[in-house]
């Protein structure tokens, strides 16, 4: 491997050589050499409304020209005002209180915070812990990766975590229990109940899951009746109920909130990456009304906070996000260029031999890649399918968000396809079109033999 020692930047991968992004425009990047790439991930599910769209660009240079900063200790500012009746007017009943800060990290660490808050406020000072799935992930801070079941990521980092018992994930084409849609009884969901009976409920604050799971597993979408039966395990143990909508919020699920889709009300919601959709980085908690009303009813303070909550700037553009979203109508036209897109990539691919799941909800879609369609076996993890295949996808113009350990951390492979919500129906065209040839391409690298 060549190392890249020309830079003075501590590169998460010194061992590759990055080309410069020079602009952006629509669903295409463009390197300095004029290279042109379609970003059908948004980087990581971050690009909602694609790159450089002017409205969003004036927005933040009025706010510039107003003031940049100033500390949420001295004042709040109109940008985050408006943001959070914006976000709290679009999400599910009672969540009426956004708090901001700069990523889907801190906005999951946050959430863990006020859940272990609430509860002492509410005289229940043993209520500590956090129940998180297999196969999760929820951000890379110390708090957030112990409460993700991402192996990998936790592996080097393990001694510093604090312990975070976990519930089986829900996952239709590798079932953990074995059973077919048809005969499901909704196993992986009772496993919640065994997961909060073992911790001792009188220990447990929150269990957090992501309504889609996105980096670990692809755009796996669960059974339509689980987070209903979460929600009544969480009410019958005293646990709060966090949905981490990093990934899924803001319209990518082809809803405001994807959680809305399976009939809950969560008692919070962490939003990230689509929320300024990269035009500057931001988060957010949603937090419901009977844990704010905990707080001031105590006249208690929330004891947590970083220096860049509520920055004017990324709430300016947040704002901006969502009246754009707002006026082209681009959380509609996420759900319809979803089915587009799933349509197209299960016609594509269907039959494939090396394609074992097509799945995904709006423009957040998943391909679970298998050595045998059958049997499902995945390929060898030594042989890193997803990653050849994000590489070579990269040669040929297109951008995918490709992962490994799909299946327990260290095998199985999947990509996950997440466009710009103003992608074309030509675009997804391309897209598809690309992405097949890419995957042939890698199977051919891989010296499988292929017989489609
Ligand atoms: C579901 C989920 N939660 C949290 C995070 C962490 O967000 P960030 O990388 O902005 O800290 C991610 C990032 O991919 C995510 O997918």
């Amino acid at each position: 491997m060549d190392m890249n020692d020309d830079t003075y930047v501590f590169y998460r991968n010194p061992f590759t050589h990055y080309p410069v992004v020079a602009r952006g425009e629509g669903a295409y990047l463009f390197d300095e050499k004029g290279k042109r790439y379609l970003d059908a991930c948004g980087g990581a599910v971050v690009s909602a409304l694609g790159h450089s769209v002017p409205e969003i660009v004036e927005a933040l240079k009025a706010q510039l020209d107003k003031v940049e900063f100033a500390h949420t200790s001295q004042f709040t500012n109109s940008a985050q005002e408006e943001l959070a009746k914006l976000l709290t007017e679009r999400a599910p009943g009672g969540l009426n209180h956004a708090y901001f800060v700069s990523g889907g990290s801190e906005a999951v660490e946050s959430a863990l915070k006020i859940a272990r808050s609430y509860w002492v406020q509410m005289g229940r000072p043993d209520k500590w812990m956090v129940i998180g799935r297999e196969q999760s992930y929820h951000g890379n801070t110390l708090g957030a990766l112990s409460a993700g079941g991402n192996r990998w990521r936790r592996a080097i980092y393990e001694p510093m975590l604090f312990k975070a018992p976990r519930a089986a994930a829900c996952s239709c084409y590798r079932c953990p229990f074995d059973r077919k849609p048809a005969t499901c009884a909704l196993e992986c969901a009772e496993d919640l109940e065994r997961a909060i009976l073992e911790a001792g409920p009188e220990k447990v604050a929150a269990f957090i899951a992501e309504p889609v799971v996105g980096a670990t597993a692809g755009a796996l979408v669960p059974h339509a009746n689980y987070f209903r039966r979460i929600r009544e395990i969480c009410d019958k143990y005293d646990v709060l109920l966090i949905a981490d909508e990093v990934m899924t919020g803001m319209g990518r699920c082809g809803s405001w909130f994807a959680i809305r889709q399976f009939g809950v009300v969560p008692d919070m919601i962490c939003l990230a990456k689509g929320l300024a959709a990269g035009y500057v980085p931001i988060g957010a908690t949603l937090v419901h009304d009977r844990i704010v009303d905990t707080f001031h009813s105590r006249k208690a303070i929330f004891q947590h906070g970083h220096t860049y909550m509520g920055h004017p700037l990324a709430a300016a553009a947040g704002v901006a996000v969502i009246k754009y979203m707002e006026a082209n109508k681009l959380v509609e036209r996420s759900k319809r260029m979803g089915e587009e897109l799933l349509t197209r990539l299960t016609t594509a691919l269907h039959e494939h031999p090396h394609v074992g799941d097509i799945r995904g909800r709006g423009l957040f879609v998943g391909i679970e890649f298998v050595a045998d369609r059958e049997t499902k076996t995945p390929f060898e993890p030594e042989m890193g399918f997803h990653r050849v295949l994000g590489e070579i996808a990269f040669k040929n113009g297109l951008i995918v968000y490709p992962m490994g350990g799909t299946i327990d951390g260290r095998r199985g492979d999947h990509v996950l396809i997440a466009p710009p919500f103003v992608i074309t129906k030509a675009q997804i065209g391309r897209l598809v079109e690309l992405l097949v040839k890419s995957i042939d391409a890698a199977v051919e690298r891989m010296q499988l033999k292929v017989d489609v």
